[in-house]
């Protein structure tokens, strides 16, 4: 174990800014999920963010920046659409994928000549990059892998050894990590689903939504062609009309099999379900809440030594959309029609 990290609280932010300057990685708060951050210009530092993670690396990482004056050295011109999402969305959970600069590495973008761009809306972020001095390269701060981190604890739990620092800032705000939309192609095409919805974006730009992965796809972003936010239990997603029936049938023939079965389900739903282990994933009608629940509860899940968690399907659209996507891919889309 090469350190022996530490958990900052948020008035030792210059410290974590510290670590960055001096071409480390610190794990961070954003408004989506914990990042991974070190100098997105120093390929020292970037090679560290791979390593850490266990990433491939033709899997390209987002930018952080903390105000508009620092996009211009990074991208190659901004199209109209994209000067609008900007306007729009930014600060916020929106990434978007321009035209690089020569002075972003390739490391940084897995050898594309396009680059993810984003300005957090989590104050204690934008600070770290303005003292930090530099555009802060950061994937989630997980094991490659596993679920990402919406508390400093998760952090801890995957990377403790690995990085010198975890600034805590509290429980990540949305739980689930940005949009991200390739501004290089007309129409535009959402790339991953996130906190501002496929459908927000319609109302302003022409866009094109994500088709999902099919075999044999080569994926536009590459990141999603890995199997990703995997807790060590198989999840199992069940869809359709006959949900709670189709679940309870199959929790007795993994429980015939002497197999932990859990149960993601909304706070309506638990009543429905008389065995098996109850993850609430809060109420349907507040999809904020089951989003910012999901990751913790797949972590609770391994933590309870769960083998099995089947999972009950949302409606595709707004978050619900965003929310299917990861549950889907942690899935390994494994998917159950009632
Ligand atoms: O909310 C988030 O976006 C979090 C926080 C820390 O900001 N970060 C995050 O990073 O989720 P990461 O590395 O786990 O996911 C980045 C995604 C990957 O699917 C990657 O393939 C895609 O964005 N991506 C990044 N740059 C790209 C590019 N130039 N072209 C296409 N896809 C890109
Ligand atoms: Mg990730």
């Amino acid at each position: 174990m090469e350190y022996e990290t530490v958990l900052l609280g948020e008035e030792e932010l210059f410290c974590a800014a510290q670590w960055i300057s001096k071409g480390e990685i610190v794990a961070f708060p954003t408004e989506t999920v914990y990042g991974l951050g070190g100098n997105a210009l120093s390929r020292e530092a970037v090679e560290k963010i791979f390593a850490v993670k266990g990433r491939p690396s033709d899997n390209p990482l987002i930018l952080h920046i903390a105000k508009m004056e620092m996009l211009e050295p990074l991208v190659e011109g901004v199209s109209k659409e994209a000067a609008l999402l900007m306007e729009l969305f930014w600060p916020g959970p929106l990434t978007l994928v321009l035209p690089k600069t020569k002075r972003v590495p390739g490391i940084v973008t897995g050898g594309l000549n396009t680059v993810g761009v984003r300005i957090p809306a989590h104050e204690l972020a934008r600070q770290l990059i303005h003292l930090s001095g530099n555009p802060v390269a950061a994937p989630s701060a997980n094991l490659s892998g596993r679920p990402s981190p919406t508390l400093a604890s998760h952090v801890y739990a995957d990377l403790y050894g690995r990085i010198p620092a975890i600034l805590d800032g509290g429980p990540a705000g949305f739980g689930l990590e940005s949009t991200v939309v390739d501004c290089t192609t007309r129409p535009l095409q959402l790339l991953r689903p996130g906190g501002i919805t496929l459908e927000a974006l319609q109302a302003v730009v022409d866009i094109q939504g994500d088709r999902g992965i099919k075999e044999g796809d080569v994926p536009r972003a590459p990141g999603m062609k890995y199997r990703h936010y995997s807790p060590d239990a198989q999840v199992i997603v069940v869809v359709g009309g006959e949900i709670p029936r189709t679940i309870r049938e199959v929790v007795r023939q993994y429980q015939k099999e002497k197999k932990t079965v859990g149960i993601m389900a909304c706070t309506e739903n638990l009543g429905e379900y008389p065995e098996g282990v109850l993850l609430d994933l809060g109420s349907k009608e507040h999809l904020e809440t089951m989003a910012s629940r999901l990751y913790g509860l797949l972590r609770k899940g391994d933590a309870l030594g769960l083998q099995v968690i089947l999972v009950e399907g949302l409606e595709e659209r707004q978050l619900g959309h965003t929310i299917m996507n990861r549950v889907k891919k942690a899935a390994g889309y494994h998917i159950i029609h009632s």
